[in-house]
């Protein structure tokens, strides 16, 4: 009998929100004897639902399909390949993602992501054997030469994260995922999660193996139910087959992981605020030290890492640290998941080599403004992080650089603003943003961030213009100098940055005509 044809429809948020469920549905009853896989997406979210077919081993892709569409594709014989105006050819072959530097994302659009056959099959877990093989130093090792940094937002060096935790010495010690992912714009951790959810839960294991850590959390937002439905599956699969629990696949190391739902709380995405709330209390920030790393959750000695800073190191460990920090630019090394989002054509998720410019990932990936409409600001790194004008778009996308020039790459989200905006309210924004958010601890934040939207509403109500933007910008050396965490301390990137690039949207008396 001949093989059944297998159709890929994604079961991932946007691809859901876009009618994939539907698609799904009618592509089964008009033909009961396709095999559908629901994989997770390839991350080009204007295509979505972006369906496959496999032909001769290949995918061939169309895109975007909607539920009107289906009885035509069949019309098509899209199942051999037939010509559609949705046909986008060959999968492998659109420029989007065949420009890419596929690390982490490697599985994602490919598997149906709650299979560990599928898994298994395409190199899942020989990260983790290889991990056993060279033990915790031979480890610690690879993801110090990999030069890995957190993904998260701060940068900071995974290996030297987990060599201070493996040398603490602690009756227990803690893996901690920070899947809060709360920056505008930013949807990685996400599709990491429900497209490859077994490759974040092999970078835990392999941390707590490096470590010597027996216990993990995952902190996960609640606004993201799926990802908590497709991770809690995969967690349950892991289990049932040996790859989580006692003695894991007979290697002696012991695992549980645990998801934590959070409840709507941007703070909480700093580190120490998810410990506070991982432990039940409310998201309040703690000082440091001592660092988490040293006294965590419950007082002991806890890796804390980004979703992708762990989903990375699986492949770290098959294919060799130094071969990760051969991609890269500077002291940035290895690739990042880019978020394109906000006023953009081709909006998703790009994964590529630190070092392309802003303007290629714009303009080259993301075709310009889905308006049509010129560019007139690119804010980077979430809520906290600086917009940049036209003029500062050919600047490379590093660490350094970017700190250079007054910015920061975060969680690597890009929302994309055309002419329209404004510039003033966007910095108001920021402020009110802070005010809401805060946790409250500290006066700079707590306190500056009120004040900052009410100096900010009489520059824009032209009320002693010159000397609120004075008494703004000692506001934010307060708020930067005197914060105890980068809630206050980094919400003066936004604001100064839109004064000093878009200054003309501040001296404008109300009304007025731009
Ligand atoms: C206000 C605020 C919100 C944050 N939100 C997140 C978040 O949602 N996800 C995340 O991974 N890190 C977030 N961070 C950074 C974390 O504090 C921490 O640096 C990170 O989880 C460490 O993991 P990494 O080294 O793998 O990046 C946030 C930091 C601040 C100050
Ligand atoms: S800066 Fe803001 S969020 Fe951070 S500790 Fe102070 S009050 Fe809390």
């Amino acid at each position: 009998m001949a093989d059944k044809i297998k159709v890929f429809v994604p079961r991932e948020t946007s691809a859901l929100s876009l009618g994939a469920d539907d698609v799904a549905d009618r592509i089964q009853s008009l033909d009961a004897d396709v095999t559908l896989v629901r994989n997770g997406s390839w991350g080009m979210c204007w295509l979505e639902p972006l369906i496959e077919v496999e032909i001769d081993g290949e995918r061939i892709a169309y895109g975007p399909v909607s539920v009107d569409d289906v009885h035509d594709l069949f019309k098509a014989d899209f199942l051999r390949g037939g010509d559609h105006a949705c046909k986008l050819g060959k999968t492998a072959d659109i420029p989007y993602l065949k420009n890419q530097d596929r690390w982490t994302f490697r599985r994602c659009g490919l598997t149906d992501p709650v299979s560990l056959d599928d898994y298994c099959a395409n190199g899942g877990f020989n990260g983790f054997l290889a991990a056993t093989k060279m033990g915790p130093d031979g480890v610690l090792e690879q993801v110090k030469k990999s030069g890995l940094r957190g993904r998260g937002g701060a940068g900071f060096p995974t290996g030297i994260k987990w060599q201070t935790v493996a040398n603490a010495a602690a009756d227990q010690k803690y893996i901690a995922c920070n899947a809060d992912e709360g920056d505008s714009g930013t949807f990685s951790d996400r599709m990491l999660m429900e497209g490859d959810p077994f490759c974040l839960i092999e970078g835990m294991m392999i941390a707590g193996l490096a470590v010597g850590a027996s216990r993990g959390y995952v902190y996960l937002r609640s606004e993201y139910p799926l990802t908590r439905r497709v991770f809690s599956n995969a967690l349950q699969v892991a289990k049932d087959a040996g790859w989580l629990g006692k003695n894991i696949q007979g290697s002696g190391f012991d695992l549980e992981i645990d998801l934590h739902i959070g409840a709507g709380s941007y703070v909480c995405g700093e580190e120490t605020a998810m410990l506070e709330s991982l432990e039940g209390k409310a998201g309040i920030v703690r000082h440091k030290p001592p660092l988490p790393a040293i006294k965590g959750l419950f007082g002991k000695p806890t890796v804390v890492n980004n979703v992708i800073s762990l989903a990375s190191v699986p492949g770290i460990l098959v294919e060799g640290g130094e071969n990760y920090a051969a991609y890269g630019f500077n002291r940035s090394k290895g690739t990042l998941a880019f978020q394109l989002a906000g006023n953009i054509k081709r909006g998703g998720l790009v994964e590529k080599a630190f070092g392309l410019t802003l303007r290629e990932l714009i303009e080259d990936f993301g075709g310009g403004t889905a308006s049509g409409r010129d560019i007139r600001a690119v804010q980077v790194g979430g809520p906290l992080g600086a917009y940049f004008p036209v003029s500062l778009l050919d600047t490379p996308l590093d660490y350094e650089t970017f700190a250079e020039v007054g910015g920061t790459i975060g969680h690597g989200g890009v929302v994309v603003f055309d002419d329209c905006v404004d510039m003033a309210a966007q910095a108001r924004f920021a402020m009110e943003f802070c005010a809401i958010e805060s946790c409250g601890k500290c006066t700079p934040c707590r306190i500056g961030s009120v004040r900052g939207v009410e100096v900010i509403d009489r520059i824009i109500a032209d009320a002693n213009r010159d000397g609120n933007l004075e008494l703004l910008s000692e506001l934010c050396d307060t708020m930067v100098d005197g914060s105890l965490c980068a809630m206050g301390g980094m919400t003066p990137f936004p604001v100064r940055s839109a004064v000093k690039y878009f200054p003309e949207d501040f001296n404008n008396p109300s009304g007025a005509e731009k």
